[in-house]
């Protein structure tokens, strides 16, 4: 069921879920999670069997504050510690070496922990009661079925898992998209997800360039770790999501008719207003893809789940611009536009 989340008591009631070892959808910056005690193994496993997650598949560990990391990491290096500095409360993940002992489930078995302290005051008003009954730290990977779209309201939340799990509504969450993950395990950081953190602020934060994942450049990466993330095929929609450039959108839709069934419906998302052929209004509908990186982020998932909502069959999105700004968006649609089906 879903509550209010700025409700005081609600918000103790779900310290007191988690400390129970129950689930809870629960609102961040960036997306909902679904969150347990990231300490309480079997809570942990429930994450995964809900979402239909690989159990090996390390989940992000939420905590109250920086001074939470102390638990979970045996070490902190020089610039991760400038990066919490900078960038704490908000929407980015380290990953440090884990202390032996604590939380593995939570980190899939692996040696290395990922943290995160989120801004929403929600998240924070929750894990600082959890904190105070012994939870040390949330385990919260986003709130969807393996592989499927981020959810950004507790609607899409409750649209995933069903009526019987406690949702706090937080509203539509600011950032709109995962956050950014730094790996600082290497002896530099390395950006292995990006979000709306660039490369920029945070090699400015830490005061030595932030290198890019081998992966991130297009390799196989065989340093890094088992991610679902880092699938290929993620953060799909139902519809068949292709990216293409505004004038490729022009030229394809006048062969589109032909090569799929008279029934098929086509979304455009696009910053490029495209001239539609009359003949085709019905059955494409237009809309405009926000012309900034941030606003965009954040409108992303909620129109990628408000096309499938709609029974489209496919979604063409405009290719964003090859700029930092954009790189956790490019991120996003490559991964969802790689599923074939
Ligand atoms: O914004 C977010 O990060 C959201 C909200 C709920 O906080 N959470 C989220 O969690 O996106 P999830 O589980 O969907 O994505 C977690 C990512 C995965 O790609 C996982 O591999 C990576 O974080 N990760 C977590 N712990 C890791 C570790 N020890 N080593 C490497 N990658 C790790
Ligand atoms: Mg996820």
């Amino acid at each position: 069921m879903i509550q209010d989340g700025a409700d005081p008591q609600a918000q103790a009631a779900a310290a007191h879920a988690l400390q129970r070892g129950e689930l809870l959808g629960l609102p961040t910056e960036t997306v909902y999670g679904l969150a347990a005690d990231a300490c309480n193994d079997s809570a942990v496993a429930k994450i995964f069997a809900a979402k239909g997650r690989p159990s090996e598949h390390p989940l992000i560990v939420h905590v109250a504050s920086a001074q939470g990391v102390t638990p979970f990491a045996s070490e902190v290096p020089d610039f991760a510690a400038r990066l919490i500095a900078a960038f704490w409360p908000g929407p980015l993940t380290l990953i440090l070496p884990r202390r032996p002992g604590i939380a593995a489930a939570a980190a899939g078995g692996q040696d290395s922990v990922g943290l995160r302290c989120p801004s929403h005051p929600v998240a924070q008003a929750v894990l600082q009661q959890a904190q105070a009954l012994g939870v040390l730290g949330v385990a919260a990977p986003s709130a969807n079925a393996f592989g499927r779209v981020s959810p950004t309201t507790a609607a899409h939340v409750a649209g995933e898992f069903g009526a019987s799990l406690l949702v706090l509504d937080g509203g539509a969450c600011d950032v709109g998209i995962e956050s950014t993950i730094v790996d600082c395990t290497r002896g530099v950081p390395v950006l292995l997800r990006p979000g709306v953190l660039t490369p920029q602020a945070l090699s400015a934060a830490c005061g030595q360039e932030v290198q890019l994942s081998a992966a991130l450049q297009g390799q196989l990466d065989p340093q890094a770790p088992r991610a679902s993330g880092t699938l290929a095929a993620h953060y799909a929609p139902r519809a068949q999501l292709r990216l293409m450039d505004a004038q490729h959108m022009a030229t394809q839709l006048q062969d589109w008719p032909h090569t799929v069934a008279v029934s098929a419906k086509l979304a455009l998302w696009a910053r490029t207003p495209v001239a539609v052929p009359t003949a085709l209004a019905h059955r494409v509908q237009q809309h405009a893809m926000p012309a900034d990186a941030v606003a965009c982020a954040h409108d992303l998932f909620a129109q990628l789940r408000a096309f499938d909502d709609q029974g489209v069959d496919e979604i063409w999105v405009q290719s964003p611009p090859v700029e930092s700004a954009w790189e956790g968006v490019r991120d996003r649609l490559r991964r969802a536009a790689t599923l074939v089906r």
